[in-house]
């Protein structure tokens, strides 16, 4: 039997008024996209500086009462490997082949490894309801099925030398449209530090709201970092590498100005083009305080200690 999360079920009047939000998103983006942005876009509004539209004070306790809808979930998403137009990504990768699925870790590993998606599936794993803050000042609550990223990292053996994990999604043109374009310098790739990758909050993610993870959400296998931009965790992953040096990724290739490498979540570092103080939580109106490492300070804040955050941004 389906079983149906009490927070799947969502008011109708509820549901028309964040659908409509939905469609107004997705028609202002569609247009940045055709102006030609390749960055992750710009939010679809920002209070402008100096005036005092409500900011809602986070209540960082009862997540479960924030969860964002299913629909939500899997009709408003980044995936620039199927398109830029956040509405479309879902359509656009229905169909998208996920099984058989080779993930391959290597690198500075005593025992490397390539894992079946029937391997990823027998670590044990357990949901997570973690807040998803986007660089664009978009966010969602997204309940996550998964393990921690560390059991799948021990199994491989990093030796001392490994110092960063560096991730890659698959590469293939004919199955992901979007790399047909060369608006990224694809393989996407991702990266964080050793201790980043082995801290219990980071997220190998199967599945989300109890089900397999769709094509639009990064499936088989994606990587969930909360406490970062969205844009670290990358999706349907085929290559995690353990390696000594910080690894050039995708977006801090692109524009090292507007994308660092470590993109914690910061209120108090702004993008080159607009604030990072507040953001909007898809389904609701009003905007919301951006909290330091996306309200995960207490578990995380001590991986950054002596680290200039303005600097290491
Ligand atoms: N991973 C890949 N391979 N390609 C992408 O375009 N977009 C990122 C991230 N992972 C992206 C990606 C961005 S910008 C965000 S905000 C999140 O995925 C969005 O995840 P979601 O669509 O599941 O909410």
């Amino acid at each position: 039997m389906v079983k149906i999360h009490p927070s799947e079920i969502t008011p109708e009047h509820v549901y028309l008024n964040r659908r409509q939000f939905l469609l107004g998103a997705g028609a202002a983006l569609a247009s940045w996209a055709l102006g030609g942005c390749a960055c992750p876009q710009e939010p679809e509004q920002q209070p402008p500086s100096g005036t005092s539209a409500p900011i809602e004070s986070p209540q960082a306790g009862d997540l479960e009462a924030e969860l964002n809808t299913f629909e939500e979930i899997t009709g408003f998403n980044n995936f620039y490997e199927f398109s830029l137009s956040k509405t479309e990504v879902a359509r656009l990768a229905e169909g998208f082949v996920t099984s058989p699925w080779d993930l391959e870790v290597g690198g500075l590993v005593s025992t490397p490894r390539t894992f079946g998606l029937e391997d990823i599936l027998k670590f044990e794993r357990e949901e997570r309801i973690y807040r998803m803050r986007c660089v664009e000042a978009w966010s969602m609550v997204i309940p996550w099925d998964g393990f921690p990223l560390r059991k799948l990292l021990e199994a491989v053996e990093p030796t001392s030398d490994a110092k960063y994990v560096r991730f890659e999604t698959l590469y293939d043109p004919e199955r992901m449209p979007g790399q047909n374009a060369s608006v990224l310098d694809w393989p996407y790739v991702e990266g964080l530090r050793l201790d980043e990758a082995m801290h219990d909050l980071t997220l190998l993610a199967t599945g989300l709201y109890g089900k397999d993870l769709l094509p639009q959400n990064g499936a088989p296998v994606r990587l969930v970092v909360p406490w970062k931009y969205g844009f670290k965790s990358i999706k349907s992953i085929v290559k995690i590498d353990l390696v000594a040096k910080e690894p050039v990724t995708t977006w801090a290739a692109a524009s090292p100005t507007e994308y660092g490498f470590y993109a914690n979540v910061n209120p108090d570092v702004s993008h080159p083009r607009w604030s990072q103080a507040s953001e909007r939580r898809i389904g609701e109106s009003g905007r919301r305080e951006t909290l330091l490492f996306n309200g995960y300070g207490e578990e995380v804040a001590a991986l950054y200690e002596g680290l200039d955050l303005t600097k290491n941004f």
